[in-house]
């Protein structure tokens, strides 16, 4: 059996910068980082727009305090205001320590780090670089774990969570290389697993945010957190849905319908393309309900609208956007110096997760905690964004956050040992499980569940929903669940299964899609990302709480738990 006093499943920002600060807090303890592909290629290195912090250097009458006033607004009231306090406060410091780290921010002339405004803040404070903000931090933290003694396993997929008794005590790992089976055992476990982009047909995420650490954290117990709360970002590129970054509209860039139309002037008229997400994605989804969507041939009726970026001008497309630009061109052929870019809403990400405290320490309920077990980042709920994130507030919240929770497990591991774990048991266990899959001899592709599970989500629980619309969705999900065992794998291999991994995923993002539109059925009114068209007002007298979701195969139980208002008190949100 492996041991180590950490393991950190997540190779993203969030898990590279809590691994940091365990060893740099004390660096005799022996911090292990599980990832399922290189960490280089998690998907934090595909974030664009940048990192919030009230740095000042572009507009000097900024302040925490009002970067904490448009994170609560922007998650229409559902943040945590206690964690929000925190994120904010501390995000100066943090993005200070990237900038010693190595990480090259793009500058202002006179030196300093440059900011951009982005939708939903009320000052320009995203710090950025250019639009690949992610790729800059994550390979500098990725190459400060190396210097530290991290021991980084690639390429392993954590298929358990070994939780007994309250207690979280290691993993079972499996090496997609060579088909090895491992249990892991430590003091303490973070999961820094990532989002569930996948779960849905349209998605700027990459293809290995399944949710695997949400599904096994629910199936061994652990309750999730304000699942319903999905986040769409308006400008997927059509139709392939990668990330058009909102660094496009912060430098200038206009969303226009088929009439020719500023749209958004009849949706959001003070901030105007720089509305939040909730708000801009669902104006785009009106236009194209109404006809006002553009077709590949430029009628009118169509499933996109366009991002101009023309009146910008080729210097500052190709300086401050770059990736952007040759996005559009390579996927879809577009020179958006001349041509304006086919957009629409695409899934982004998951404003709820793993419930934690401000340590990082998971939940068991509304008061109780579980024993080593640690989560941060996207697949955390602190919660932050409540019902709907601001953009450049999650590369804020992996950096605050997995530094926080690092800190903390060093502390915290301390006073524990090794936990008992059986670890024949696991083995035998997971050995099974992936015997059964490989044995199944149904007829249904993977690919053909997936896409029939996933059009069944768009479908049913998107920008808009309705009581009708989700219960048929669930419906149609619990029979694709049955047809889970029939579904057939052409690789009986031993050496590099990704269909095998395919099927594991899959089953978690089933999971995942369950829970999701069980807390969305039952939250009866509209907030955030939620939009209910059978409750379209925000009812704070009896939804201003959190959902916890425990799973069971049998159902989902729904419980709640109270906000924390420390600041400001909920008032009408308008842009
Ligand atoms: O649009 C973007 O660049 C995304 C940023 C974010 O999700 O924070």
């Amino acid at each position: 059996m492996l041991e180590h006093d950490v393991i950190i499943v997540g190779g993203g920002l969030a898990g590279c910068r809590a691994a940091l600060e365990i060893k740099q807090t004390n660096p005799k303890l022996d911090v292990a980082l599980i990832a399922k592909t290189h960490p280089l290629r998690s998907h934090s290195v595909a974030a664009q727009g940048g990192m919030a912090a009230t740095l000042k250097n572009v507009d000097p009458e900024d302040n925490w305090e009002a970067h904490a006033f448009d994170t609560v607004k922007g998650s229409d009231y559902l943040a945590d205001q206690d964690a929000v306090e925190i994120l904010t406060r501390e995000a100066p410091d943090v993005v200070i320590e990237l900038e010693h780290m190595g990480v090259l921010f793009s500058r202002l002339p006179d030196g300093r780090i440059a900011q951009r405004a982005f939708g939903g803040h009320s000052h320009r404070r995203t710090c950025y670089a250019a639009d690949k903000t992610g790729h800059a931090i994550l390979h500098e933290l990725v190459n400060n774990l190396r210097h530290n003694g991290v021991r980084i396993y690639e390429e392993w997929y954590v298929m358990q969570l070994i939780l007994e008794a309250g207690q979280a005590k290691g993993v079972v790992m499996f090496h997609i290389l060579e088909s090895q089976l491992q249990v892991a055992r430590a003091k303490a476990v973070m999961f820094a697993t990532g989002g569930y982009g996948r779960v849905y047909n349209t998605t700027s995420n990459d293809f290995a945010s399944t949710g695997d650490g949400l599904s096994m954290s629910a199936v061994a117990g652990v309750p999730l957190q304000d699942m319903e709360f999905v986040q769409f970002h308006p400008t997927g590129l059509y139709p392939v849905g990668v990330l058009i970054s909102e660094a496009v509209r912060g430098e200038g860039a206009y969303l226009i319908n088929s009439q020719g139309e500023r749209f958004m002037v009849n949706y959001a008229p003070k901030q105007m393309e720089l509305a939040p997400r909730d708000i801009t994605s669902r104006a785009i989804t009106r236009e194209l309900r109404a006809g006002r969507g553009v077709n590949l041939d430029g009628s009118a009726g169509g499933p996109f609208v366009y991002l101009d970026l023309r009146h910008m001008g080729k210097e500052k497309i190709m300086s401050r956007v770059p990736f952007c630009w040759e996005e559009a061109h390579r996927l879809v052929g577009i020179d958006a110096v001349n041509e304006p870019m086919p957009v629409r809403p695409t899934v982004h990400y998951s404003m709820g997760g793993i419930p934690v405290n401000t340590d990082g320490q998971v939940r068991s309920s509304s008061e109780g905690l579980i024993e080593g077990f640690f989560a941060a980042g996207e697949s955390a709920c602190v919660s932050v964004h409540g019902a709907n994130r601001l953009g450049s507030n999650s590369l804020l919240e992996c950096i605050v956050y997995g530094k926080r929770t690092g800190a903390a497990i060093a502390r915290y591991v301390e006073k524990r040992q090794l936990p008992d774990v059986d670890e024949q048991n696991y083995l035998g266990a997971a050995h099974r499980k992936i015997q059964a899959l490989l044995n199944q001899s149904g007829n249904l592709r993977i690919n053909q569940l997936r896409q029939a599970f996933q059009d069944n989500m768009t479908q049913h629980c998107g920008v808009f929903r309705t009581e009708e619309s989700m219960r048929e969705g669930l419906n149609q999900l619990q029979q694709l669940q049955q047809q889970y065992q029939q579904i057939y794998l052409d690789d009986k291999g031993s050496s590099w299964n990704t269909e095998l991994i395919e099927a594991l995923e899959l089953s978690n993002l089933m999971v995942v899609g369950e829970i999701i539109i069980t807390a969305a059925l039952n939250r009866q009114e509209s907030r955030g990302a939620h939009c209910r068209e059978d409750y379209p007002n925000r009812d704070d007298a009896n939804f201003l709480k959190h959902t916890l979701a425990f799973y069971s195969p049998a159902g989902i139980d729904l419980q709640y738990r109270p906000v924390s208002i420390t600041m400001f008190e909920p008032k009408e949100r308008k842009y």
